[in-house]
């Protein structure tokens, strides 16, 4: 379908932020082009299942599961980690379906999560200043003037590792691992050790007990695909738009085009600006999308946004991903929630309750509480319940790995834990057990809140 004004390209006319200074253009079009006839990475069809599950996230019918990396690394790309974040993303959802019998829609921040907004352009480490790190398919972490130069070649290196994680990923979900009759071998050794495994192998049993039921009744992985496979889709932000352009083609089946380097993609907080870049790229593609709310979101400034990214109004086009902070999110989230539901605009609502709760130790470490996370997602059940919205899903970074970079959870993380294994290339991550726990609290809240509606 035509969209009056857009091209795949039209993004360039306009103002942009967070843009890298590549030193050679003449390198860097080259990149483009042949990144232009590189194959597809997920297929529109795909892309519309997922716009279709989305719709029903709205209607309080399926629940979202988005989560991942903050940053992916080239550095960490073998199957380990892919496999322990997917397998843990298995065990949340498999709690919120059991726990609150709600179909899960899961969506990892994987596969493509490679670029990030910045705060700041440079720098500065015992006097000596360089450009801020901006995400691997950009530049370096090493704090060396080169590694910090923004590399085109990168792009490629991060569609082909894209790619790798993606196939994985594909063969999981559909080759026998995401299997229901597995829900106890995805526990992870660490987590099995922890606080939570009594709980976790307690719902495993039942869900046996279950399977077991169901296939005496005849259904069972030999005629079910639901319980043989698992939809996952992937997603990150849209943020380095002449890869995303790069990746953006026509679907022949329906003449419309998608970006088809992941099947969601975000505009950040940082770049939502309504007549900025990366919101004219987005408006054009007919993936489903999401835009992140901060608290410095007015309510004429979303609606706009929400006009410019979803004109037609369809159901599950558009998700706003909700990052206020669990201090402020009280105050600002219910007068844009309104508005939302007074213009009758279809979205999702999903909490992030990851990136308005970051601070500094005191000894300059970026950590996140596992209260403040809980807190802000509580408060988001509760202002949905307030403004009659059905809560969509939580957006959360996380990993498979015992990492230690958020204070909190069933083992009381300390600020003087996290030295042992902080290992993020950009904001702290709920490990494998705190991410657990919390698709624990997330259940709960939600059955609590379905029985009282
Ligand atoms: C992110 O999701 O990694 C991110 C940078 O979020 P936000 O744009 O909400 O700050
Ligand atoms: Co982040």
């Amino acid at each position: 379908m035509h969209i009056s004004g857009w091209t795949p390209a039209s993004w360039r006319h306009k103002p942009i932020r967070q843009v890298p200074a590549y030193p050679d253009d003449t390198a860097l079009a080259a990149a483009e082009s042949r990144l232009a006839g590189y194959p597809p990475l997920v297929f529109a069809g795909e892309a519309r299942r997922l716009r279709t599950a989305l719709a029903l996230a709205a209607e309080g019918r399926t629940f979202v599961l988005q989560g991942g990396d903050c940053a992916e690394s080239f550095a960490d790309f073998n199957a380990n980690s892919v496999r322990d974040t997917f397998r843990v993303l298995l065990q949340m959802a498999v709690v919120l379906t059991f726990g609150a019998t709600v179909p899960v829609v899961k969506i990892g921040r994987m596969a493509g999560q490679f670029a990030k907004p910045r705060s700041s352009d440079s720098e500065t480490i015992d006097g000596q200043t360089l450009p801020s790190y901006r995400g691997d398919i950009i530049n370096g972490p090493e704090f060396t003037p080169s590694a910090r130069i923004p590399d085109p070649a990168r792009m490629e290196h991060a569609y082909f590792q894209s790619a790798g994680r993606l196939n994985l990923l594909r063969a999981f979900a559909g080759g026998g691992y995401a299997d229901l009759h597995q829900v106890h071998r995805w526990n992870l050794d660490f987590v099995a050790r922890s606080p939570l495994a009594a709980r976790y192998q307690d719902l495993a049993t039942r869900i046996d007990e279950t399977l077991g039921f169901m296939a005496a009744c005849g259904i069972g992985s030999a005629n079910t695909t639901q319980i043989r496979e698992t939809e996952f889709y992937t997603s990150h932000e849209c943020l380095l738009l002449p890869y995303e352009q790069a990746l953006t083609r026509v679907d022949s089946t329906s003449g419309d085009w998608y970006c088809c380097s992941a099947h969601f993609l975000w505009v950040g907080d940082r770049t939502r600006q309504p007549d900025g870049a990366h919101v004219e790229f987005l408006r054009g593609v007919k993936n489903p999308i999401g835009l992140k709310v901060g608290p410095t979101t007015t309510i004429d400034d979303l609606l706009r946004l929400i006009d410019i990214l979803s004109p037609q109004n369809e159901p599950g086009r558009l998700t706003l991903i909700s990052r206020m902070g669990a201090e402020q999110v009280r105050t600002h989230l219910a007068p844009l929630m309104r508005a939302v539901n007074r213009e009758g605009r279809n979205v999702a609502w999903l909490c992030d309750p990851m990136h308005g709760n970051t601070i500094s130790t005191a000894a300059q470490v970026k950590t996140r509480s596992f209260d403040s996370i809980l807190a802000e997602v509580r408060a988001f059940f509760d202002i949905c319940a307030d403004c009659g919205t059905r809560p969509g899903g939580v957006h959360v970074e996380m990993t498979g790995q015992p990492v230690t970079e958020c204070v909190g959870g069933a083992h009381r993380l300390t600020e003087a834990d996290l030295a042992s294994r902080y290992e993020t290339f950009c904001d702290p991550r709920l490990n494998a057990e705190q991410s657990l726990e919390l698709s624990f609290l997330v259940a709960e809240e939600l059955k609590a809140r379905r029985l009282a509606a």
